[in-house]
């Protein structure tokens, strides 16, 4: 019998059945046409990329350890990075007693989504998220059949009444939820930070009704205005916090690189995950990442990101006040970090619909609906400001503006 489709899909597993493409992947194909300025990816500016530093780097670090370099490495990750990421880590915050039993390297923040999603929820499972929520996390939880419940996100985190009322009914019905997904800096896509406040409740919460929390952070270290805010991790005596973080926006996505900070128990069962997933991450970029961390290079890199972003970021919100159509019920978030803003329009303006005319005029966002893990709402989408250069920022804006004038006028 040759290969069909019907065959094919009789063969395939419920759960890769109702996968579906990330929209965002298949919109970014649609953008990739010269001309069009896209605001649609999330990619790092690629002259943050530290190209020259790492040529010294790869080429003196093959010489002194090319036979671990390429050879497998351990499930729980190479010892110096993880020695260099606790200390790091510990130096920075609140915490201070970690040990190697508490972090594993990971193939970036991805894969850490996946894992957590193995290694908690079973078909059916409650979990609750930000409504709207990062759309990868939301992607890899539902393929092990979670059923997401969606908090709405406002300008200073999660709505904690409504957490506490769609919590209390469903403990009320007998069932539970195994975990809440939160990313509390700089949100993707919506790019607001949960206050000091809201952290506490969080906890507060997730204590009384018994949860996990993960806490995924990728843009914590790239603030740009006011005051760091402690991580969940910090807030947490419990350990019911399961931090993931990631080398992606503050050095380079490229070589896929993250750990998880947790209880040793949920390191323990994670490691066991791992093994099945890809045995180990790639010792190459583990090493030559503890040696640019061990030279000293990581703090300078992210602070230089730090100032670009900023700036790229300012020049986006003064061209939204000077583009956009005033008075006509358009908002916007205005981020202290991270790498998105969000845009809403009145509700009765659909961004599905309008990304067709935005495209015709050569410039691109991501839609919005396709960030809710639940009752999606569809008058929003998101703008990156970290890649764009900057006078395509401006000239971006402009055409973006034009379409909405037309659309609001
Ligand atoms: C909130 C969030 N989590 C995780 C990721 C995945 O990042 P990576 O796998 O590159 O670490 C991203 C990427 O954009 C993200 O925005």
């Amino acid at each position: 019998m040759s290969f069909n489709d019907e065959m094919f899909e009789s063969h395939i597993s419920i759960a890769s059945s109702t996968m579906k493409r990330s929209v965002i992947r298949e919109l970014l194909k649609l953008v990739e046409k010269p001309e069009i300025i896209s605001f649609a990816g999330g990619l790092p500016a690629p002259t943050t990329f530290p190209v020259d530093e790492l040529k010294d780097i790869v080429t003196t670090s093959l010489s002194k350890y090319g036979n671990i370099m390429l050879q497998y490495g351990s499930t729980e990750g190479d010892s110096r990075l993880k020695r260099l990421l606790l200390k790091r880590f510990m130096d920075k915050t609140s915490v201070k007693n970690l040990n190697e039993n508490n972090i594993l390297v990971v193939s970036a923040s991805q894969q850490a989504l996946d894992m957590v999603g193995k290694l908690f929820i079973d078909r059916d499972d409650l979990i609750m998220v930000e409504n709207p929520s990062y759309l990868g996390g939301l992607s890899a939880f539902r393929a092990y059949g979670a059923k997401m419940i969606g908090v709405d996100l406002e300008d200073d985190g999660i709505n904690i009444e409504q957490f506490e009322e769609k919590l209390n009914k469903i403990y009320n019905s007998g069932k539970k939820i195994k975990f809440f997904y939160t990313i509390p800096d700089f949100q993707n896509p919506a790019g607001v930070c949960t206050s000091l406040e809201k952290r506490r409740k969080i906890i507060e919460i997730a204590d009384k009704y018994d949860f996990m929390i993960i806490e995924d952070a990728p843009y914590k270290e790239l603030r740009y205005e006011k005051e760091d805010l402690p991580y969940l991790y910090e807030l947490d005596p419990s350990g019911r916090v399961i931090g993931l973080f990631t080398f992606s926006k503050i050095y380079c996505p490229g070589l896929r690189l993250g750990w998880i900070i947790a209880h040793p128990k949920v390191i323990d069962k994670l490691v066991i995950i791992k093994q099945a997933v890809d045995l180990c991450t790639a010792p190459f970029n583990q090493i030559i990442t503890a040696e640019y961390m061990e030279r000293g290079l990581l703090e300078g890199r992210i602070q230089k990101n730090i100032e670009l972003y900023r700036k790229r970021k300012n020049l986006m919100l003064n061209a939204f006040e000077k583009y956009f159509p005033n008075g006509k019920g358009i908002k916007w978030t205005k981020p202290e970090g991270g790498l998105f803003l969000w845009v809403s329009l009145p509700e009765n303006i659909n961004t599905e619909e309008l990304f067709f005319d935005v495209i015709k005029n050569n410039v691109a966002y991501v839609i919005g609906s396709a960030f809710y893990g639940d009752e999606p709402k569809y008058n929003s989408f998101r703008m990156n400001f970290s890649y764009p250069t900057e006078d395509k920022i401006e000239e971006g804006v402009k055409r973006l503006g034009e379409v909405l004038k037309k659309k609001l006028s």
